[in-house]
């Protein structure tokens, strides 16, 4: 391939097509962090609200490092993979320990910095620092297979490197933030996953997928790992307006975060195991209805198949301290998982849980 022409092309198409986004506006390292911890295993489209709704609430590295982390992960509310909010915030007390509330304008210190590895710390550095560093996510290294019709397995880390290599060598030093972006706006708009827009493409002269015609099988990806199915049986307990909760431990999946009391428990025992959960947080036996509803959650390598049964106490004394009953204002101060909003929206009394 033609290097400089590629880069020459691709930034002629940047200049014209490039998406204005809400971080584009003004690139200042704080925001560009933020956006792309957000974009993480996140479309843009999902991620522009909350992007704003953060920003109008955290406008600055200070006031995110002193806020309450059950705030931060209210605003994260939704958007998944949580550790990407407390690995941030983390992050922002860090930099206002150790860099005086300035995030550092190298990649390989931003790196050692939580939850920042080598595409963030990149991808920082070329646009809000205009350093010469590549970033190379899952829709530039899509684009590069094509481009060079890498046959090798896309998730294998030996790939990933030799694409970082290759988008090292083309990176134009005065102008690397513009081609990290015109690279992911290219994976978004032309280069899709499914049916790449070929003929509109700015680079098709210098991809070798299309000259092969093998674009379409391309990248190569071995079968990934199928998801373990996890069955619950979750309860829906309300005292008057008041829902039965809990926060969620510290750690691992939905850490911190609140849920509605669930068991895990076979499909055919649901009912059972729902009705001896709202014996052990009330201290008496109660009744149990529904189920009202099954609902599925998906997470990377987990799959959530939950019935939800109702059942309602006439005091909001809890025998089990970690439950908690909460009315409608507090549950809006509470951050929940997507899978429990959509339970609270759905049937509960007093309002819903929280935006969806
Ligand atoms: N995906 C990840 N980071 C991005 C960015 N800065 N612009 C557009 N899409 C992105």
């Amino acid at each position: 391939m033609d290097g400089r022409q590629f880069v020459q092309d691709l930034l002629a198409w940047y200049g014209q097509a490039a998406r204005s986004l809400p971080w584009r506006a003004s690139p200042d390292p704080y925001r560009v962090l933020v956006s792309e911890i957000m974009l993480q295993q996140t479309r843009v489209d999902t991620v522009i609200p909350y992007f704003q709704r953060f920003m109008e609430r955290f406008p600055s590295i200070g006031e995110l490092a002193r806020a309450p982390e059950q705030d931060v992960l209210k605003l994260w509310e939704g958007l998944g993979y949580y550790s990407r909010a407390r690995n941030l915030q983390a992050a922002a007390r860090e930099v206002e320990a150790a860099y005086g509330g300035v995030l550092p304008d190298s990649a390989g210190e931003m790196k050692k910095l939580p939850g920042i590895g080598e595409y963030t710390a990149g991808a920082v550095a070329s646009i809000a620092y205009g350093r010469a560093e590549p970033a190379v996510d899952g829709n530039v290294l899509r684009v590069f297979a094509r481009l060079y019709a890498i046959a090798q397995d896309i998730k294998a880390p030996a790939t990933k490197r030799a694409v970082t290599q290759i988008a090292a060598q083309l990176l134009p030093d005065a102008r690397a933030g513009a081609f990290n972006q015109a690279l992911m706006d290219l994976g978004a708009l032309v280069c899709t996953p499914k049916s790449p827009r070929c003929g509109e493409c700015p680079v098709q002269a210098h991809c070798a997928a299309r000259a092969a015609g093998v674009q379409a099988q391309l990248p190569m990806r071995s079968a990934s790992r199928t998801a373990r199915e996890e069955h619950y049986g979750a309860l829906l307990l309300q005292c008057g307006d008041a829902v039965c909760v809990s926060q969620r431990p510290g750690r691992g999946l939905l850490a911190g975060l609140w849920q509605l009391p669930q068991t895990a428990t076979e499909e055919a025992t649901a009912r059972q195991a729902t009705a001896e959960l709202a014996r052990s947080i009330t201290g008496r036996d109660v009744a149990v209805s529904g189920p009202l509803g099954r609902y599925t959650h998906a997470f990377s390598h987990l799959h959530w198949t939950i019935d939800l049964f109702a059942a309602y106490s006439d005091s909001d004394v809890c025998a089990d301290g970690s439950f908690h009953y909460a009315d409608a204002g507090q549950r809006a101060a509470l951050p929940f998982g997507r899978v429990f909003l959509r339970m609270l929206a759905d049937h509960a009394r007093g309002g819903r849980g929280g935006h969806d």
